[in-house]
């Protein structure tokens, strides 16, 4: 079983949005989903009861229940967990940050998201979990300057997992109907985005384990 977090001090960077179409995405692709929803908000909790499907469960899980619930997810054979959590540090973010394989760290490309990440970044180091960070909510007409910098911001501090993700209402409308982009508009280019990145994110975990398992050997 594979833990991927969503987490950035930023409220509205896409932390949600993101995990609940990589959700489908990868459900999709074979694996057996499980969203946990740390957020007190509840975005996703509310996505699912929108959803018609129970094929991907929700489940809101505080701080102290999280290590207990990973450990059943992982005998009843869920292949995969996504993690939400809030806009702002907290002992949730912490909690699901200690207990991933690897953290995603999605920024906007402008300056606030782009310090805010930094941020999370140090303490993600300090824990010690894999994390790359994600450009979301790209203007579609890719390459522009300000695109350009922010990738290269992020390159800057390691790890910028691609593809890009662009501003797309497809991301949107699908969250208000309860499915993932991939689901809600199969052909687009949103579907394609997030399918290549649900690839990538399994590359990279697959190299995580690879890094991790050598430096156990030497
Ligand atoms: N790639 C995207 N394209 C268009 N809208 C997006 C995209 N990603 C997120 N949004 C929108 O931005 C807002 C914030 O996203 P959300 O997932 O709620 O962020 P967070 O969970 O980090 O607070 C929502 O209205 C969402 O629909
Ligand atoms: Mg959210």
């Amino acid at each position: 079983m594979r833990i991927i977090s969503f987490v950035t001090q930023k409220g509205g960077s896409g932390k949600s949005t993101l995990a609940s179409s990589i959700a489908a995405a990868a459900f999709e692709t074979g694996e057996r989903v499980f969203i946990i929803d740390m957020d007190p908000q509840q975005s996703l909790v509310q996505w699912s009861k929108t959803r018609n499907d129970k094929d991907i469960p929700v489940e809101a899980v505080g701080s102290d229940k999280l290590k207990k619930v990973l450990a059943t997810l992982e005998k009843d054979g869920i292949t995969l967990v996504l993690i939400d959590t809030p806009g702002a540090q907290s002992q949730a973010t912490e909690a699901a940050m200690q207990n991933s394989d690897l953290c995603v760290i999605p920024a906007r490309p402008n300056a606030f998201d782009l310090w805010s990440s930094e941020t999370t970044r140090t303490v993600l180091k300090k824990i010690g979990t894999p994390y790359v960070f994600l450009l979301n909510q790209c203007p579609p007409a890719q390459q522009t300057g300000r695109i350009e910098e922010g990738a290269k911001a992020l390159e800057a501090m390691g790890g910028l997992i691609t593809p890009l993700i662009s501003q797309r209402v497809d991301f949107q409308e699908a969250t208000r109907h309860g499915l993932g982009v991939s689901e809600f508009a199969p052909s687009s280019p949103a579907a394609d985005e997030i399918r290549k990145l649900w690839q990538s994110l399994k590359r990279r975990m697959a190299k995580t384990k690879t890094e991790k398992t050598s430096r156990k050997a030497a």
